[in-house]
């Protein structure tokens, strides 16, 4: 079993990764502070997992709470079922809430566990390659608004992570790609070895090459643990991990949630990052190039959706937590390995890339 550390002083977590590990007794025991346990998970990844989850948890006083699927759900209306279960056993504020499933339930679990009598314990068990990732780790926590993607949520940091990579043989190819675009961010944003590592491994990844799996899901944690260490609630180097997510969500809202994977949204953006920053002269067009060849591999889209229009885009962009005064901030590129926060670039530019119907 490979453990990292997210490094937050008295908060800190591990991040346990390897096959099997939902099934492994005694593994939670000691992130479990009391009686209480409430799993939460939903009608695709329960009938899978959960009872292989529940055989170890023998100790506890333990309930369940099954959510609908879907990204559509991620709302204000479900998270309040899950208080209504929790109030319903009745749970006091000792409850360990367990999200089991990928990013939609660790969102939205994480949220309840953060306001539930104020804030219980909260523990990960991610089970899509997006969420081993990066949804899992580092404490974002939320729920979507129809005006805008992840608008109400908090920072709120699990007691560990359990990220048990034998699960990923029942996801099907593209939400493997999805949580691919994740993956490539690493390296666009401040890995380039490991974007170059990518390069040539990509396709042992796209056929579960359980060796290449496993070292992309460990690398990809490290990276996220090491940002997320120097800048939890985003003031500053966070927001980089944030490529491609003001234009994917602006997709992901616009062609109507669960349409577009969130992770197929966060490629196609990633791609008009890069765009624009090659339109302002910061990045070469090779670099653009190996962006779109690299997604293109991973079986993730790189034609942004003719249906939005340029001023479509702007309006859902304004919807956006990298907003400051109502100007929309953009992280770019000047390098693979290299981004930047950018409040500067030419608004005609940023038209012409939403405006492109070909990028790569
Ligand atoms: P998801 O949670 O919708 O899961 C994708 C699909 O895979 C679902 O149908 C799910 O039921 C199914 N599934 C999950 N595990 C499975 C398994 N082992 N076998 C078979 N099917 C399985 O989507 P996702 O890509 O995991 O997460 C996307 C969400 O994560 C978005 O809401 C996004 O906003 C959020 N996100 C959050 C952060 C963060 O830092 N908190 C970061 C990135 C993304
Ligand atoms: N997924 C972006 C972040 O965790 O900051």
């Amino acid at each position: 079993m490979t453990t990292l550390n997210v490094d937050l002083g008295d908060r800190s977590y591990p991040i346990l990764i390897d096959r099997e590990l939902i099934g492994s007794v005694g593994l939670l025991k000691q992130y479990i502070p009391a009686r209480q346990v409430m799993v939460v998970s939903n009608e695709t990844v329960a009938p899978l997992y959960l009872d292989k989850l529940l055989s170890t948890l023998t100790d506890f006083e333990v309930h369940t709470h099954i959510l609908p699927d879907g990204e559509e759900f991620k709302n204000l209306q479900i998270l309040d079922g899950i208080f209504d279960a929790l109030l319903k056993v009745p749970c006091d504020r000792e409850v360990t809430l367990i999200a089991l499933g990928g990013g939609v339930v660790g969102d939205i679990t994480g949220f309840a566990a953060a306001c539930y009598q104020r804030g219980v314990p909260f523990i990960q068990i991610p089970t899509t390659l997006l969420a081993q990732v990066d949804s899992s780790v580092g404490g974002k926590t939320a729920v979507n608004h129809p005006r805008g993607k992840n608008m109400i949520g908090a920072f709120y940091q699990p007691r560990c992570v359990v990220a048990d990579t034998g699960s990923l043989d029942t996801l099907d190819d593209r939400q493997l790609s999805a949580g691919l675009a994740e993956v490539i961010k690493y390296g666009l944003i401040r890995d380039p070895g490991f974007f170059s590592w990518l390069e040539e491994n990509m396709d042992a990844l796209v056929d579960r090459d359980a060796a290449a799996l496993s070292y992309c899901i460990e690398r990809s944690c490290r990276n996220k643990a090491e940002v997320v260490a120097q800048d939890e609630h985003e003031a500053g180097v966070r927001a980089l991990l944030n490529l491609g997510h003001t234009f994917g969500h602006a997709i992901e809202a616009g062609m109507g949630y669960g349409n577009w994977l969130h992770g197929e949204a966060v490629a196609t953006g990633m791609l008009m990052a890069a765009d624009l920053s090659r339109r302002s002269g910061w990045l070469s067009d090779q670099d653009v190039y190996r962006t779109g060849a690299l997604l293109k591999r991973a079986g993730l889209p790189v034609v942004p959706p003719s249906e939005l229009t340029a001023s479509r885009y702007r309006d859902l962009m304004k919807v956006d937590k990298k907003v400051k005064s109502g100007h929309i901030r953009l992280v770019l590129l000047k390098s693979i390995g290299e981004a930047f926060v950018c409040d500067d670039y030419d608004e005609a530019l940023l038209n012409q890339t939403l405006s492109a119907q070909t990028i790569y």
